[in-house]
């Protein structure tokens, strides 16, 4: 079946057309389009993303990114047979915009919809593969992704240890006690005087660092890492970088301490996030382990997290760069199964609610 994914939870007005098949005994996904139209250039100067410029921006772009996303797949709405979207959690005023066109077409195209979990949909994000990759093409296999399943979400708000029994049987089994390590990423930029988001800036400063020679070291706490449970803690983290770049910033340029507090930064995250994975997979002896969310667009920790499981030799995926950060294929990809769970029905617009804090 055609799936047409919409996504507007936080700061990307996203739209994508999948083509989903084989059902839950062999699933398989190509991705016909991906759109996402960031607002970055509106948030950045407040350091932050604004709910209610989000939802203006939403509402200026949504309809001609969907558009575009048909006409890349080379679709007419005829042809769409699932409109999935998502319905939280997230901003109020920014999801109301894709569920409120989600529903739109859907009843004037007279097509089901169904709602979304943005956390779930970042677990499939790992279910994809790049536009133009044949998923059942031999090299690559459709990523045979087997169960029990542990997956690391670490995005902007959520900072989870999932492990997965099957489609849609979720058991959270750690979580952050305070901000989340995307969260880490942005706060700790700020204060450094980087650039929002905040992830890919420091990790653009700790590439930086390699190459310079630099007379001083700085040491950050690892927050919880021998900790007897599965749970995080980011929050201590930015004090800790805080006193350390008023101290520093008393001998050295600030263009000298960014490269190598960001090294710290992304270390410290790095090692708390490997570490209480795979403290998790030796519990649980999961069959496969993924990482999902933007923070997974992080090179470092996707080298360090391959490197960690491939050692152990259980099976490790990390998804494909364009479905790390928010998009709409994995919203697609997750009504997939939420449909086959529960088939859905051509008035199921009635039915759709926004729940900005909904649970996994
Ligand atoms: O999943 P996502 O796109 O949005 C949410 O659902 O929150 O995640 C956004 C988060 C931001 O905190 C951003 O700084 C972080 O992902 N991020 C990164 C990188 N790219 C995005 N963090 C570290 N390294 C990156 N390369
Ligand atoms: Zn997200």
């Amino acid at each position: 079946m055609y799936i047409l994914g919409i996504e507007t939870s936080c700061d990307d007005t996203a739209a994508a057309v999948i083509k989903a098949e084989g059902g839950l005994k062999k699933p398989s996904f190509s991705v016909l389009s991906n759109l996402s139209y960031s607002q970055v250039a509106t948030h950045r100067k407040f350091g932050g993303v604004v709910p209610n410029l989000a939802s203006r921006d939403h509402l200026k772009k949504i309809i001609p990114t969907i558009k575009t996303a048909l006409e890349r797949a080379r679709l007419k709405e005829k042809q769409i047979d699932l409109i999935a979207v998502t319905r939280g959690p997230g901003l109020a005023p920014s999801l109301l915009v894709g569920i409120n066109t989600a529903r739109a077409l859907a009843y004037a195209w007279k097509k089901p919809v169904i709602g979304v979990n943005h956390i779930e949909g970042h677990i499939y994000s790992n279910w994809l593969e790049p536009i133009g990759v044949n998923p059942k093409s031999e090299a690559r296999n459709p990523k045979q992704i087997k169960f029990p399943a542990l997956i690391l979400i670490v995005s902007g708000g959520h900072t989870e240890l999932v492990l997965m029994q099957n489609y849609g049987k979720y058991k959270i089994i750690g979580w952050t006690r305070d901000d989340a390590a995307g969260e880490a990423f942005d706060k700790t930029a700020r204060l450094l005087g980087l650039r929002y988001p905040g992830g890919p800036a420091i990790a653009a400063e700790a590439d930086k660092f390699k190459i310079l020679n630099l007379k001083f070291k700085i040491t950050l706490p690892r927050p919880m890492i021998n900790s007897n449970d599965f749970d995080f803690s980011f929050s201590g983290l930015k004090t800790a970088v805080l006193y350390a770049y008023q101290d520093l910033i008393k001998k050295y340029a600030p263009k000298v301490i960014r490269p190598a507090m960001s090294f710290e930064v992304q270390q410290a995250i790095t090692e708390v996030l490997v570490a209480k994975t795979l403290k998790a997979a030796k519990k649980y002896r999961p069959k496969t382990v993924m990482i999902a969310g933007g923070v997974a667009a992080n090179k470092n920790l996707r080298e360090k997290m391959t490197e960690t499981f491939g050692f152990l030799k259980i099976p490790f995926l990390v998804p494909e760069m364009p479905y790390t950060t928010d998009n709409a294929a994995m919203i697609a990809a997750c009504g997939y199964f939420r449909h086959l769970a529960k088939k859905t029905s051509r008035d199921s617009w009635k039915k759709i609610k926004m729940s900005a804090n909904l649970k996994l």
